[in-house]
């Protein structure tokens, strides 16, 4: 039985070394040292055994045992070490490749436009009001002198969420909200940027578009004031060689009232197909506040005077990058968006 004994242990141990992997290494102790192994078939024959051989034997046995589950031990570690090493060689990194370029991201020419707009604003002392995106029939409408059923509203088509809400249909609701708040203190000088809602969907007009309202409060605020403002605006906007033309128009809470023409960008008045020949391009509305609307919203028209005018965002971006198709600056595409 010794001789059984160091015959296993023996094997065993060349069958260790050969293990190649860690279940050819399991295979190897099922063998041994598994419950129906060599080792535990070499035991059950101690029955024969005389009194004085069986323990030393079991001893014997016992140190073979234990011998070799230490070595298959050893032999479990170095195989899984030696896993982790080939796989490191096999995932090297080469650090002489070209990297993955960044890509950098920047501003939308909208969000360069509007930008553009408030530091010019700014610059003048106008301070930012805002406000909400769902407004009340009150502010939208009654408050800028567009009482229910006034055939000016049909102007702006709009989305009603109630019969009293509404997405608002321009910025000119941040008038009488800013005024309500502010009344009687003057000076008040604003500008309310801002997204605005109609039902309008072509080339030139969008569903949702933006707008900056502007207006001034004070003693003594004139139409000069208004176009002389305006004329600033544009030379920073356009180039200090551009021109102004206000025409006659009409607006409820405005009076009197004038749509704002900049001299063409394209052919600097001369006429050509971006101004339809006429050497002008329409930009915003403007006028005088209305008493009416100053006075509902707490201002007394007898004390002072004010100007407002509004301007679409989107429109101020296609003159300025000469693009024709509004739609574009919504559709995301980059191809479009990189060239700016
Ligand atoms: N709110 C008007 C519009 O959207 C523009 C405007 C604003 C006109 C302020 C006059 C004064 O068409």
């Amino acid at each position: 039985m010794r001789d059984q004994l160091a015959k296993i242990k023996e094997e065993a141990v060349a069958a260790l070394e050969a293990a190649r992997d860690l279940e050819q290494l399991n295979e190897v102790r099922v063998k041994f040292l598994g419950k129906k192994g060599l080792l535990t078939g070499v035991l059950r024959g101690m029955g024969g055994l005389s009194a004085e051989e069986r323990p030393v034997i079991g001893q014997l046995a016992n140190e073979v045992r234990a011998y070799l589950e230490e070595q298959l031990e050893t032999r479990q570690e170095s195989l899984k070490s030696a896993g982790k090493e080939s796989r490191l060689l096999v995932e090297t990194i080469d650090v002489t490749l070209p990297g993955q370029p960044v890509v950098l991201g920047k501003m939308h020419p909208l969000t360069t436009v509007l930008e553009e707009i408030k530091d010019i604003f700014m610059g003048l002392g106008f301070t930012i009001e805002e406000g909400p995106e769902v407004e009340t029939d009150y502010y939208n409408f009654e408050a800028l002198n567009l009482p229910k059923d006034h055939p000016a509203r049909d102007m702006q088509d709009s989305f009603y969420i109630t019969a009293e809400t509404l997405l608002r249909t321009h910025t000119s609701p941040v008038q009488p909200r800013t005024m309500e708040r502010l009344a009687p203190r003057v000076p008040v000088k604003a500008i309310a940027p801002g997204k605005v809602y109609r039902r309008d969907d072509d080339a030139t007009h969008s569903p949702m578009f933006h707008q900056v309202e502007g207006f001034i409060i004070d003693k003594g605020i004139t139409f000069a004031d208004l176009k002389g403002v305006l004329l600033t605006f544009v030379q920073q906007m356009f180039g200090a060689d551009r021109e102004i033309r206000l025409r006659p128009s009409f607006f409820p809470f405005t009076e009197p009232s004038a749509e704002v023409d900049v001299s063409c960008i394209m052919c600097n008045g001369a006429g050509c197909r971006v101004c339809s020949q006429t050497g002008w391009l329409e930009i915003l509305g403007s006028g005088m506040m209305h008493p009416r609307v100053l006075e509902m919203s707490g201002y007394d028209p007898k004390e002072v005077t004010g100007f407002a005018f509004g301007m679409g965002v989107e429109r101020i971006a296609m003159l300025k990058y000469g693009i024709d198709d509004l739609r574009l600056l919504f559709e995301n595409d980059l191809r479009f968006l990189a060239q700016f």
